[in-house]
């Protein structure tokens, strides 16, 4: 591997974040590679929305630095952070009802097609495309795909706004916010593939989770907050279920902030 395959596409460094009085981050280091989907877990109240929400620009971080590619970079807004091709799915997310999938994918960046020289939206092109976005790229058939969002299922609105964020076609970092949280097994089951298959060469993945499980199948390297702070970095495949929980409540702690060192990938040099 070379160096450069080695760098990560994002790293954040000592964020911190306090609402008030209350401090939400403390120090928090992430580290994103390219093609890994990294998993964020920790109690509730633990920092983890916060820290996401600092890198799509919702909140803005009293303390620390985002890196993307090596280059410094600002995240003052929302506009900003797709700019940088951060996109994030959050739960509950917000597809309009009484819209079809393609026109929930294509919302505020419709295809529009010239007509005598005047511009018409191009519902026959985003309908194919959207199709095949949902189909090909995310595994995922609607069967109607004229259907209202409305009749969706849960697993459904899921690869809806999956496919609404990979249209933005320079998307390098796709964030999910507790992608099965409020599905049933056989739709759990289907969400996983669905991110299974976004795992690729190009994108880094960050999905918040409370579902060990799913946190176990599917992230290469699994980061955890407690009560603001890195509890832990952990390879998935050097670690368990019960590591992992120690972390989480504070039974393990990672002490004098040697996180470094379990946090890197294997085969990547230490760092200092
Ligand atoms: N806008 C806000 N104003 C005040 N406090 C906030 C705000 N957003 C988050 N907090 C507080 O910051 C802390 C971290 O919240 P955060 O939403 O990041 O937790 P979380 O790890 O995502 O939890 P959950 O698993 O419940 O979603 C909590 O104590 C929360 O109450
Ligand atoms: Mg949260």
């Amino acid at each position: 591997m070379t160096e450069e395959a080695r760098a990560p596409i994002l790293e954040m460094r000592g964020m911190s974040k306090h609402f008030g009085g209350l401090q939400a981050l403390k120090g928090v280091d992430l580290s994103l590679y390219a093609g890994e989907l990294l998993a964020i877990v920790g109690d509730n109240g633990a920092g983890k929305s916060t820290l996401i929400k600092i890198l799509t620009g919702v909140y803005a971080a009293n303390e620390g630095t985002i890196h993307l590619r090596g280059q410094q970079v600002h995240i003052p807004n929302r506009r900003a952070s797709i700019e940088l091709g951060i996109e994030a799915v959050y739960q509950n997310l917000a597809l309009v009802d009484y819209l079809t999938a393609p026109q929930n994918v294509y919302l505020g960046n419709e295809i529009k097609r010239s007509v005598l020289g005047i511009p018409v939206l191009d519902n026959g092109g985003m309908r194919r495309r959207a199709a095949t976005l949902l189909k090909d790229r995310l595994g995922i058939s609607l069967g109607d795909i004229d259907q209202y969002a409305y009749n969706l299922s849960g697993g459904q609105r899921q690869a809806v706004a999956i496919g609404r964020a990979l249209i933005q076609e320079t998307v390098k970092i796709l964030i999910l916010d507790e992608p099965t949280a409020a599905l049933g097994p056989e739709e759990t089951r289907r969400m996983l593939e669905v991110v299974h298959r976004l795992k690729g060469k190009e994108m880094g993945l960050i999905m918040i989770s409370h579902q060990l499980e799913d946190v176990f199948e599917l992230a290469d390297r699994i980061m955890v907050l407690r009560n603001g702070r890195l509890s832990g970095v952990r390879t998935t495949a050097k670690t368990s279920r019960q590591e992992i929980l120690g972390l989480i409540v504070g039974a393990i702690s990672d002490g004098d902030g040697d996180v470094g060192s379990a946090g890197t990938r294997p085969g990547a040099p230490v760092s200092p």
